[in-house]
């Protein structure tokens, strides 16, 4: 199907003719109560859209597609269980791990009687860690762990880890290891006591290159450094969804923790993929993270959409992408604890749709996922923000904050959220000539100012969302990362596409391994491009 033949998108169009060239200033001035229709909250969280260009009527109008698309359907079959990744003929179940226990409704198998025991398994290794019980090989307890992994068996614990850093175990020392380049991981090792160790090696694959190169030099160090390889069984542990690998490379069976076909990559967070996290915080704030994307899920399952967070969400970024014509999202966070969490929503939302063919294999008619970006936002305040500005492009943002510190200092929190509703404020209304002029007038001549003025104006009208959340804590961290993934779900729905894939990142990976050989021998470089060959030329001279 072509969702842009359907009447709800020619409606839409048409609705955008008349409506797009209205500035935000007129819209906040004909409708004083355009905050209150605008926005919605959740269990903690306030969802501030009134500063996007849209009114009412354009999410009226935009609720039309999700029937035409049959999402209500799309929604049903994932959390049927059916196999509604396609193309690797999986189902999509990540919303199973973080259920509390119900059964939960798979066509094929029961997926709680997989998880649960799980979850119970990480949770009673988990406390013999944190409890000094966990004994390495010359008997000393375990206190610092190495997650090592990529993607998404990096990427989303590691961002929880570093939100949540002010309940973490104090005396436990966790990191994160996913770069190939040795220039993360050799320093690491130089501050570690192997003694005291813990690899957990994360892979739903056990295959990618990044993270086996990665696990097998840190198995080197630690058997040099203990002097034997039966250390390795009291040292590592797995989270993979191929347990007869981790035993193979020397881990024992009873610290292989699985995942399972059905969890995706970037969705695995919730799985034993989030271990390192639950050692960090404990099982009981683990279970609080579940329990509030769990809540999420449910918001998303029963509520109607015009109130559906997920829903609403997705929809305005099919407006700015598809009928305003945004081809980015600025992700900004007036959150310190936030720092990794616009790495993390690049991989969920630009791998899962981040595609220009449907799942129908024709090539899409509409735009799929913009480029997402961000960075911490006071920060990004003395830095890209003068083109958001006044470069004269469209780039929508998601400004997210919390209103509690747990951190706090006299004057901090304050400070910092009063910059963050400033910024949004000053994208959203800028400053016109009349108001530059008024401003500038009276400490200048009139020449001066004439050469002043077009610098500053402020076009403004530049859409952006609030997402305001009482705390950072893990109920509420839960359920921002499930509304974002569901929110995705909802996109990939609308356009047509398989959100649940990702073949776009093996031809990279099939390169790479055709040039590692090419590296050190001159004639298999002969059969590379020419750029190639010259690269690897210099190289080879400077290795
Ligand atoms: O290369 C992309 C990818 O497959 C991601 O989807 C995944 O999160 C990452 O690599 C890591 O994969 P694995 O967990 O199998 O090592």
């Amino acid at each position: 199907m072509n969702i842009t033949s359907s009447a709800a998108w020619k409606a839409i169009e048409a609705h955008r003719k008349s409506f797009s060239p209205v500035h935000l200033r007129q819209l906040f001035a004909s409708d004083p109560d355009r905050v209150a229709t605008l926005s919605l909250s959740f269990d903690g969280i306030l969802f501030d859209f009134s500063k996007q260009r849209l009114d009412s009527t354009t999410l009226a109008l935009l609720v039309e597609l999700t029937k035409e698309v049959g999402l209500a359907e799309s929604t049903a079959r994932m959390f049927g269980g059916e196999k509604i990744n396609v193309s690797e003929d999986r189902s999509v179940l990540h919303v199973a791990l973080r259920r509390s226990g119900a059964p939960f409704p798979s066509a094929d198998f029961d997926v709680m009687a997989e998880v649960l025991p799980t979850r119970q398994r990480m949770a009673a290794f988990a406390d013999r860690v944190r409890a000094g019980e966990a004994l390495g090989f010359t008997g000393m307890p375990i206190r610092t762990v190495v997650n090592i992994g990529i993607g998404g068996s990096d990427l989303g614990p590691k961002m929880l880890a570093y939100a949540l850093r002010s309940i973490s175990h104090p005396a436990l020392a966790v990191h994160y290891v996913s770069n190939l380049d040795s220039a993360q991981l050799a320093p690491l090792l130089q501050t570690l006591d192997p003694r005291t160790t813990l690899f957990l090696v994360a892979s739903k694959t056990f295959t990618t290159q990044e993270t086996m190169l990665n696990a097998q030099t840190a198995r080197n160090w630690l058997v040099a450094n203990l002097g034997d390889a039966a250390a390795v069984a009291r040292h590592f542990a797995a989270l993979t969804a191929k347990p007869e690998r981790a035993v193979d490379f020397g881990i024992d069976e009873g610290s292989v923790f699985p995942l399972w076909d059905w969890v995706g990559g970037r969705f695995s967070l919730w799985s034993a993929v989030g271990l390192a996290l639950m050692i960090a915080i404990g099982p009981q704030a683990y279970a609080e993270l579940l329990a509030g994307a769990e809540r999420m899920d449910e918001h998303f399952r029963s509520t109607p959409c015009e109130r559906n967070l997920p829903v609403v969400m997705a929809l305005i970024g099919i407006w700015n992408t598809n009928f305003l014509g945004a081809t980015t999202n600025a992700v900004l966070p007036y959150n310190e604890s936030l720092r990794y969490f616009p790495s993390f929503l690049q991989q969920l939302e630009m791998e899962s749709n981040g595609k220009s063919v449907g799942i129908d294999g024709q090539p899409l008619a509409h735009a799929s996922n913009p480029i997402v970006w961000g960075e911490l936002g006071n920060n990004g305040q003395h830095a890209f923000f003068q083109l958001l500005h006044q470069g004269g492009r469209l780039v929508p943002c998601d400004f997210i904050a919390a209103v509690r510190s747990d951190y706090p200092l006299p004057g901090h929190q304050e400070a910092l959220l009063a910059n963050c509703f400033a910024q949004s404020a000053a994208l959203a209304f800028g400053k016109t000539e009349d108001e530059a002029r008024s401003e500038l007038s009276g400490s200048m001549s009139a020449a001066k100012l004439a050469e002043l003025l077009p610098h500053k104006v402020f076009a403004g009208n530049q859409p952006s969302s609030t997402l305001l959340l009482s705390r950072l804590d893990p109920q509420t961290l839960g359920a921002l990362v499930a509304l974002y993934e569901h929110k995705v779900f909802v996109q990939g729905a609308i356009w047509g596409l398989n959100s649940f894939d990702q073949w776009g990142v093996e031809l990279g990976k099939a390169v790479a391994n055709s040039i590692l050989p090419a590296v050190s021998d001159a004639q298999l470089a002969k059969k590379l491009d020419a750029s190639t060959q010259g690269l690897l030329a210099f190289t080879r001279q400077h290795i």
